[in-house]
């Protein structure tokens, strides 16, 4: 089956997804993202990622372009028409397009708005997590907003491929002053020879991540020992067992730093219980949250569709006939677009 992408209202083949040449995520970087994890066709911790981008476009000064409910609903049909069941969903809102020029473009430019969809293999993630993975440390060279998620990634573009050539799956950035602020595309952890949980502070020289968010209160419902508070690459070192969190690897363990052991040198015990502990929690969030939308009228009617293999949605062509582009704009929303257009089934 193709993969399906969404652009500013329609949903359209992956390799035929374009945007405007002058984007300003192209030009400037001016845009935000957010990625989701999907596990059973279910958005992991979805209202936390979408809060997180509420604040990023906050930050930025870029208005939401549409309500987070039917943002919400783009995604689900995006799930649900590359029938993906497992991996994750990306979400880009830019400034717009418009003729270049540093400055913000006038309030007439409106957002444009991203997505697609991926597969993951679970079962070889687990593999992985089986085995642990390998960290490079680095001088973080980002600039001072890390807490914005923005498409601005050079820096941890480059510090990810530093990582690669030494054989090592993540890089662990450093600050001056030698305490790790976090993973080029994750948050970092260890666990102290006493057993306590430690993560960096959230600031602007960290990215609040989601995951992190959540396990802070799987950890604290669970009664251990939690400090929010930065850490050296030593103390990483001496520590019994050392972690990652993000959205696509939920829970990672890290064996080795710049290619000394940690602990024992393999997935420590905490880790895999707090992985599994965190996929229960969030996996069992997220379909109370499917369960509730689900049974909406129309999704029901979906997903009757899905379980006795009726065909779901008509082919791009058969769909641009008669659905004519829809531009986001604040009068209009996704639900609307939904309910009217292409996800309603009394029109098929
Ligand atoms: N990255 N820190 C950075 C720099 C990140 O890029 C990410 C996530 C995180 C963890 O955030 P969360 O738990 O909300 O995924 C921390 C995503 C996965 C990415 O860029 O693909």
């Amino acid at each position: 089956m193709s993969r399906i992408a969404y652009v500013d209202g329609r949903f359209v083949p992956h390799n035929a997804a374009a945007i405007h040449i002058e984007d300003r995520s192209v030009q400037f970087a001016d845009a935000v993202y957010e990625v989701w994890g999907v596990k059973d066709g279910a958005l992991l911790d979805s209202d936390g990622h979408f809060t997180r981008l509420e604040r990023s476009l906050g930050e930025l000064k870029i208005a939401m372009p549409v309500g987070r409910e039917a943002l919400a609903e783009a995604l689900f049909e995006l799930i649900r028409r590359n029938r993906l069941r497992n991996g994750l969903v990306y979400l880009q809102v830019s400034r717009g397009k418009a003729r270049r020029d540093h400055a913000f473009p006038g309030p007439d430019v409106k957002p444009c708005v991203i997505a697609t969809a991926k597969r993951v293999d679970f079962a070889a993630l687990v593999k992985k997590a089986e085995t642990g993975i390998a960290v490079k440390t680095m001088p973080d060279q980002r600039w001072a907003r890390c807490d914005i998620k923005t498409v601005s990634l050079l820096a941890n573009v480059l510090a990810k491929q530093a990582a690669k050539e030494t054989g090592a799956q993540e890089a662990w950035l450093t600050d001056r002053d030698g305490f790790v602020t976090e993973g080029s595309s994750s948050n970092a952890w260890i666990v102290t020879p006493e057993g306590a949980l430690v993560t960096r502070p959230a600031s602007n020289a960290i990215l609040n991540g989601i995951t992190r968010r959540t396990l802070i209160s799987v950890a604290q419902g669970r009664g251990l020992t939690f400090e929010e508070r930065p850490f050296t690459v030593d103390e990483a070192l001496a520590a019994r067992e050392a972690f990652i969190t993000n959205a696509s690897s939920m829970l990672m363990p890290v064996v080795t730093i710049d290619g000394q052991p940690v602990g024992n040198g393999h997935p420590g015990s905490l880790t895999t219980e707090l992985r599994t502990a965190y996929q229960d929690s969030a996996v069992a969030a997220a379909h109370k949250k499917t369960a509730r939308a689900a049974s909406r009228p129309v999704a029901r009617r979906a997903k009757r569709r899905i379980s006795s293999g009726q065909p779901t949605a008509r082919t791009v062509e058969q769909r641009r006939e008669r659905d004519p582009p829809c531009p986001m704009t604040r009068n209009r929303t996704f639900r609307t677009f939904f309910s009217t257009r292409s996800a309603s089934p009394r029109r098929r």
